[in-house]
């Protein structure tokens, strides 16, 4: 019954990050990637096709009868991107066909087969890849069933497992820490460097409600960038030395390959001030040299303690990983009975139909003779006898059907 469902897919757990991105649909504009989907569905005889893609996988769900031969296989993904070799796609492609494609589906909403264990922004990425491919026609009854079965699934098993309970972020982490030492909201928040980490830091310290926050860049633009995030202020890298208007906690996270806060520049950023201060480092090699956590009173959050605190939660996660997918089981078989009540449903639906066209033919075609020569009020109790029949031939059909299907076997 789930024969018709396949999946072609190319992840984390068998290839390259940099890798997978070939096996992305190249496109300048929705439209195109829409036109792209459009010609891939029809060239390659798929009835209904789901496309997703995101930094750690892309994946074709197809609704297909006919099973997924290695030619095609080659040929759909010389399609998607032709400077890919056979021996790259076989590498890298796997397929998933029937229950195993289904039991991969409900895996990776569930978060299962995430690059985090437990990470559901995979959820929310499935759904807008399945809004988006309803809205351009690719998919239909069987991808709609099989989604709404995975969606539900995931859900039971965010809410029933711990799969998503303890954070495996660094940064996420590091804020966390902060928060503990029950730092006022204006406390002074001097950041050092601008880039992606600093970033998602400074979003956490928006969410927090910290606005007192002064950033140092070597790209100004950078700084203020991240500045604006939380209502702070912006500084060149190079006016570091010269600050002076001291801090509560100093987040270092830099790409520079050697300590950029030594002795002297603490000492200096410290403007006179005694007290202890908060210093968090996330940069490896760490930003903030091993002479300032030693000779100045700091309360310290670095990242190696961070990584391993992840790491644990990770192992954490992982442990709940055989609750979920238990759980998945339970709702595998499930869905084998929802995608065959639905299957029968759907033929039901010809039934009336076909009906009609055998009382139509029997009047005009196969007794029109007949017919023809009764008078007219036999005429008519003949057709009032057979669009009675022909209700009852769709009535009965439907109603043995339905009781079947609700009576558990
Ligand atoms: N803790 C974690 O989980 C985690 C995760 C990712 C990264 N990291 C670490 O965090 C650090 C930054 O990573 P990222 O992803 O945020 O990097 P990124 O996006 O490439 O940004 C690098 C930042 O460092 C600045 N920078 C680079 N070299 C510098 C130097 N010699 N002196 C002063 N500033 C310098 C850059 O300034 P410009 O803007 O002027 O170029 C930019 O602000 C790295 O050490 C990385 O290993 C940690």
């Amino acid at each position: 019954m789930l024969d018709s469902y396949k999946i072609l897919t190319i992840t984390h757990r068998q290839t390259p990050l940099q890798s997978i991105g070939k096996f992305i649909i190249a496109h300048e504009n929705e439209a195109a990637l829409r036109s792209r989907l459009e010609e891939l569905k029809s060239d390659f005889g798929v009835d209904e096709m789901l496309y997703l893609a995101t930094c750690n996988r892309v994946m074709f769900l197809f609704n297909r009868e006919k099973s997924l031969s290695p030619d095609f296989i080659q040929q759909f993904f010389q399609a998607v991107n032709p400077q890919l070799s056979a021996d790259f796609i076989e590498k890298h492609v796997v397929t998933y066909e029937g229950k195993a494609a289904v039991d991969h589906l409900f895996k990776v909403t569930a978060s299962i087969d995430s690059l985090v264990v437990g990470e559901r922004e995979i959820l929310r990425q499935l759904r807008e890849a399945y809004d988006r491919c309803l809205n351009w026609n690719l998919t239909g009854d069987n991808i709609r069933i099989i989604m709404q079965a995975a969606v539900v699934a995931a859900k039971e098993v965010y809410a029933q497992t711990r799969l998503g309970e303890k954070s495996v972020s660094v940064v996420s982490l590091a804020v966390k820490e902060l928060l503990k030492t029950k730092l006022p909201k204006n406390a002074r928040i001097l950041m050092i460097g601008a880039g992606q980490t600093n970033m998602l830091v400074s979003k956490f310290l928006a969410k927090y409600g910290f606005t007192n926050v002064s950033v140092f860049n070597r790209t100004f633009e950078k700084a203020e960038q991240l500045a604006r995030m939380t209502g702070g202020s912006a500084y060149k890298f190079s006016e570091l030395e010269s600050y002076q208007q001291g801090f509560d906690c100093l987040i270092a996270c830099t790409g520079a390959t050697q300590a950029v806060v030594d002795k002297k520049l603490y000492s200096s950023l410290l403007a006179g001030e005694t007290s202890r201060k908060v210093v968090i480092d996330l940069s490896v090699p760490n930003n903030v040299c091993k002479e300032v956590v030693q000779d100045f009173d700091v309360h310290f959050i670095e990242v190696e303690g961070l990584r391993a605190l992840a790491q644990v939660n990770l192992s954490f996660r992982e442990q709940e990983v055989t609750v979920a997918i238990e759980l998945l089981e339970t709702h595998l078989e499930e869905f084998e009975t929802t995608a065959r009540n639905r299957r029968i449903e759907r033929a039901l639906h010809r039934i009336p139909g076909e009906v009609t066209a055998v009382k139509e033919r029997a009047l005009n075609e196969v007794f029109k003779k007949e017919v023809e020569v009764l008078d007219e009020s036999t005429r008519q109790l003949l057709e009032r006898m057979m669009t009675y029949m022909e209700k009852k031939c769709t009535g009965i059909p439907m109603k043995v059907a339905k009781e079947a299907l609700t009576v558990p076997a």
